[in-house]
């Protein structure tokens, strides 16, 4: 059983929605925070606020698709704290909407830098040194509805959260298999209200924006706006947590759009395409 209060929760991605959302509701559970952005002034701010609901907050600039960088923020995380209790590899970006084949390679690098090996950079670092402890402890990767169902928009997204629902069922297994103290789920959000339609406010070499990616944009903020308040999916990954539920859902509603998935694939069809859930409040 993880005892939350006093435990340590890591958290990437941390300045803003959902892994701000989940840092909040780990610190309402008494928890101290480590948290980790690439963003400095967005982090300092989400730290100072995290401060004021009670606990010690550590806060480190990382970025995840740098190896070295997550391996320094785990020892500072124990240095300062001395164990690990939960980790949330949360931090995610998207592209811009093309086809398949029109992306550059450092379109692929970045999404998959970031939504893959960050979350491969978070396990590596991390999760020997909590088996190490001993201690009853938990990982929760974020990867997306998108991982679940048949892409029909942002192909490099898609596959990068796909690889992230398979690495994370690869996780759990092999910590069930060896009876470990830790655990994992998987976290796989539908549409929630945070700033991922400007995901490249942290890239360098960000692609200007034609008039048709500006309407791809406005498109895909209409639905982000429908979206669920990312203090709820917090509230919702805190209970995953605590009941140790692998697959944690924001919108159980939207799950025919997964069977259809798997039914094209069990009777040998073509990609179940297109029947975008209807997003709802
Ligand atoms: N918002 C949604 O509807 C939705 C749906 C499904 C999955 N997700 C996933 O949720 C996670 C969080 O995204 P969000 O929606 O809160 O977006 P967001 O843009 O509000 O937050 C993402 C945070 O990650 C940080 N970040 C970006 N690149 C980083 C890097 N290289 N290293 C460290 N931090 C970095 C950003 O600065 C930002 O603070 C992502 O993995 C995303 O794919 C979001």
């Amino acid at each position: 059983m993880i005892e939350f209060r006093n435990g340590v929760a890591v958290v990437t991605g941390a300045a803003s929605g959902i892994g701000l959302g989940i840092a909040r509701a780990f610190a309402h559970e008494g928890m101290r925070l480590v948290v980790s952005d690439i963003e400095p002034e967005a982090l300092a701010q989400a730290t100072e606020a995290l401060r004021s609901i009670g606990g010690e907050v550590l806060a480190e600039c990382v970025d995840v698709s740098d190896a070295d960088a997550v391996e320094r923020l785990a020892q500072r995380a124990y240095e300062q704290f001395g164990r690990v209790t939960v980790l949330c590899n949360n931090a995610g970006v998207i592209e811009n909407n093309l086809a398949t084949w029109e992306y550059s390679l450092d379109d692929w690098n970045w999404v998959l830098g970031i939504n893959l090996m960050g979350v491969v950079h978070g396990i590596r670092a991390f999760v020997p040194r909590m088996l190490a402890s001993g201690d009853a402890g938990h990982v929760v990767n974020t990867a997306s509805f998108g991982g679940l169902i048949s892409g029909t928009a942002n192909p490099i997204y898609i596959a990068s959260k796909h690889a992230v629902v398979a690495l994370s069922e690869s996780l759990y297994n092999d910590l069930a298999a060896r009876d470990a103290t830790l655990s994992a789920s998987v976290l796989c959000p539908g549409w929630v209200r945070t700033n991922i339609v400007d995901s490249d406010r942290n890239r360098d070499d960000a692609p200007i924006l034609t008039e048709k990616l500006k309407h791809t944009r406005q498109r895909f903020q209409a639905g982000i706006d429908t979206g669920m308040e990312a203090d709820e999916v917090g509230r919702l990954v805190v209970d995953a947590v605590r009941n140790k539920r692998f697959y944690i859902h924001t919108h159980p509603e939207w799950m025919d759009v997964v069977g259809d998935r798997f039914d094209a694939i069990v009777d040998g069809a073509h990609p179940a395409s297109s029947r975008i859930p209807n997003p709802k409040k």
